[in-house]
């Protein structure tokens, strides 16, 4: 696991577009399909910002890439303001030019979220593998929506969120955590293990404790992010108030101070 500790929100986000992009170009050079997890919430946001100026400034085409979302509620119509697939769309899919008829995620919306849930493993085991899967995490160590006793090994299904996530998120829903679904559809943490690569993005200091926890604490079902130090290829971007309780701060500074060209992300 590589821990990148940056002095701002901002650098880390240049950092992210950097793993993203060198992730989709090295699935391209292997003729591997093209395809990009993508997460919501707000710690993804400044990287969707460089990612789409990239595009804007640069042409960095997205022809070819197939994107997929981490998670979704349940019982949000279909076009809810707030429903992962218009945020990622509004964020990030339109500006990039990708088609959304190639931008996927759980079908919350729908009569039967379980059937949706087997339905979704189902796409990303035909159309992946994920090259790159971007992840947040929530402040009390949740990735996706895995919540803590999530099974390390699970994959998409229904989870219901605990009263602590739903107030997290309570902003997004004019302050009123009741406005705010109880379950949603998540891809298990056995389904983010398969992708060729994980970022993991925090900042702020309210991230400090999951970041501590998940990077070097116990891998524990309590803290979902610890299943990322199952993975051989887990880059973790944090500015240097989420990485502040991180034990080993000085040597991954260390570490990237000293990195040779040749590694990348
Ligand atoms: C949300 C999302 C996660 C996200 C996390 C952190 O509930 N389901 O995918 O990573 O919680 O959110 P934020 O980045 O807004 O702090």
């Amino acid at each position: 696991m590589e821990v990148v500790l940056l002095p701002t929100p901002e650098d880390c986000g240049r950092v992210v577009a950097d793993a993203l992009e060198g992730a989709l170009t090295g699935a391209r050079d292997r003729g591997a399909p093209v395809v990009l997890g993508l997460a919501t919430g707000s710690s993804p946001l400044l990287a969707y910002r460089e990612l789409i100026r990239r595009h804007t400034e640069d042409g960095t085409s997205y022809d070819d890439v197939t994107a997929v979302l981490l998670d979704e509620y349940v019982g949000l119509p279909a076009g809810h303001p707030e429903s992962y697939r218009e945020v990622i769309r509004r964020e990030l899919t339109d500006a990039l030019g990708i088609d959304p008829a190639r931008v996927h995620g759980p079908d919350g919306a729908g009569p039967d979220p379980l059937a949706a849930a087997l339905d979704y493993e189902a796409l990303l085991e035909a159309t992946g593998p994920v090259a790159v899967q971007l992840l947040g995490i929530g402040t009390n160590g949740h990735i996706g929506f895995n919540e803590p006793g999530s099974s390390l090994a699970s994959r998409t299904r229904v989870k219901t969120l605990t009263e602590q996530t739903r107030a997290d998120n309570a902003r997004f829903f004019g302050d009123d955590a009741e406005a705010v679904p109880r379950h949603v559809l998540t891809q298990g943490l056995g389904t983010i293990l398969r992708a060729g690569h994980l970022v993991l993005v925090a900042t702020g200091e309210h991230k400090a404790a999951p970041v501590a926890a998940a990077v070097e604490g116990p891998l524990t079902a309590s803290v979902p992010g610890s299943v990322l130090q199952l993975h051989p290829h887990v880059t973790v971007v944090v500015d240097e108030a989420a990485g502040s309780r991180l034990q080993l701060a000085d040597h991954h500074r260390y570490v990237l101070e000293h990195k040779l060209a040749a590694q990348g992300w």
